[in-house]
């Protein structure tokens, strides 16, 4: 199998060898599921099956890195489906040996292991993502009752509370979870048996291969089944979505975690110290999940921009997508876990999240709700009445204000030049006003669908806890799938051999 081109120094320019190290295990189940059928459709003897059977037993023991460094750079082999055969040739004779790859291509061949690669990544990273929403929910549920101000435009806002806030991602890390089940779907489909793109003149059995390796169905049109690479890209995208919305927490408890806003205390093992500032706690895990995100963005306008334009079929610019995908899900998958554990082990400070709800003027809004309310006034006119109050009380905590009658006053005095009436005089009462301006009391009053009132964080939590749980079964039976079907293999070779 040498040529030429062998001898130049350039070869390793072709080489993929972290793919090919990944996809080393899946080539070998893919060797071993079509020798399987070869021989259960009479295309090979049981003799041969039985060696070559032997003989991919034999490298599979070898493992994935030795086998590498070993055979395929040693002997500088275009890639590990090649040097597998290779190897098996050598070992076996070219009579036995070189039966295995029939009525096949490396092009089905490779189509396939990516796919079982990426299956069985995505059962990981899907399981890493439910253990994220497990510590999202389980750190919410802890803090109900932890008032803390919402901020839009990174500005306060309105208070809202922790149980609230980590409640929204635990709904995106859902829709993370419900898209990689998709991509999981449409990855684990068998393009096995569409050999080079115009499938063969054997008598294969496509559907046999595709059970025998857990594939839910076999790819329709052999020309598809080699030339696509969609799958890889939805799983990519998939990737950057969920790093999008690990990268947004990571910000926020990065920014969290500052002297100016002291929320949370980043646990000990995710944070490091400098060589010259010795009171340094700084969050360099969170701040590498941030800018991972941008390496997992990068992978996906890769493999976007290699696939582009790609003329059908097979093309060898599809092995430098494979390339991608593996850090695009390396990174993530870590990704997922680092943050899984900063937050299990986040401290929040309850104490200071509340003072900083009491600065800024967060019950503004409340206040002009309060005042359409209590007077029938229209809701854009107590804007403007409460917007012109804003500039006194927005610098002051809360409880140094004055009572709510005098507030009552002030708001008069401002709604007369904006409405010519006094409020006071259309029903508000400084008891009105003193319970607009109460943050809990805000909170308590979101009480509509999905608000942060306790009664709904607490129906959140519990639903969330739910979909958790059902979740959990949904990935635990795609693998009990998987798994029969490789056991039914591995029965099936114990029996030829
Ligand atoms: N290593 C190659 C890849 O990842 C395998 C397929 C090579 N096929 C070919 N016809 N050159 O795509």
């Amino acid at each position: 199998m040498k040529t030429q081109n062998r001898l130049t120094q350039n070869w390793d320019y072709i080489l993929s060898l972290d793919s090919d190290r990944w996809l080393f295990h899946a080539d070998v189940l893919v060797d071993k599921a079509h020798v399987v059928m070869l021989e259960e459709r009479d295309i090979i003897s049981r003799e041969q099956s039985r060696d070559i059977l032997n003989g991919l037993i034999a490298i599979e023991q070898r493992g994935a890195a030795e086998f590498i460094e070993q055979e395929l750079l040693a002997h500088v082999y275009d890639d590990v489906h090649t040097a597998i055969e290779s190897v098996l040739i050598r070992e076996l004779g070219e009579g036995t040996g070189g039966r295995m790859h029939t009525g096949r291509s490396r092009n089905d061949e490779v189509a396939t292991c990516i796919r079982i690669a990426l299956r069985d990544d995505l059962i990981e990273v899907m399981k890493d993502v439910n253990e994220l929403r497990s510590a999202v929910i389980a750190k919410a549920a802890e803090h109900v009752d932890t008032v803390m101000p919402g901020y839009t435009h990174l500005q306060h806002a309105q208070p809202t509370t922790l149980a609230h806030h980590l409640s929204a991602y635990s709904d995106a890390f859902a829709r993370d979870f419900t898209r990689l089940v998709a991509v999981y779907e449409r990855t684990n489909v068998s393009p096995l048996g569409a050999a080079a793109f115009a499938s063969t003149g054997f008598p294969l059995d496509r559907a046999s291969t595709a059970k025998l390796l857990g594939f839910d169905s076999v790819m329709p049109n052999s020309m598809d089944a080699v030339s696509t690479r969609d799958f890889v890209i939805e799983a990519i995208a998939c990737f950057a979505n969920l790093m999008t919305n690990l990268s947004r927490l990571a910000e926020e408890i990065i920014l969290w975690s500052t002297a100016e806003f002291d929320f949370v205390r980043v646990p000990e093992y995710y944070i490091t110290g400098s060589s010259i500032m010795p009171q340094k706690r700084n969050p360099d895990f969170a701040e590498l999940v941030r800018s991972r995100t941008g390496t997992v963005y990068g992978c996906l306008m890769s493999a976007l921009a290699i696939c582009k334009a790609l003329p059908y079929a097979y093309n060898r610019d599809l092995q430098e997508v494979t390339t991608h995908l593996l850090k695009a899900t390396e990174t993530t998958a870590a990704s997922v876990s680092v943050m899984n554990r900063i937050v299990a082990g986040l401290e929040p400070k309850e104490e200071e999240m509340k003072k900083k709800t009491m600065v800024g003027f967060t019950t503004a809004t409340e206040l002009a709700d309060t005042i359409v309310r209590a007077t029938g006034i229209s809701f854009r006119t107590a804007h403007k009445i409460v917007s012109s109050l804003a500039p006194v009380l927005t610098h002051k905590e809360i409880h140094e204000l004055e009572s709510g009658g005098d507030i009552l006053r002030r708001i008069d005095a401002l709604a007369v030049d904006v409405t010519g009436k006094k409020l006071s005089e259309l029903g508000l009462t400084g008891e009105n006003v003193k319970d607009a301006m109460d943050v809990c009391s805000n909170i308590e009053k979101r009480n509509v669908y999905g608000g942060p009132a306790k009664e709904q964080v607490r129906k959140t939590i519990e639903t969330r806890t739910r979909d958790l749980n059902r979740d959990e079964k949904l990935i635990e039976a795609k693998e009990e799938g998987v798994k029969r079907s490789l056991e039914e293999l591995e029965r099936r070779i114990a029996e030829l051999r």
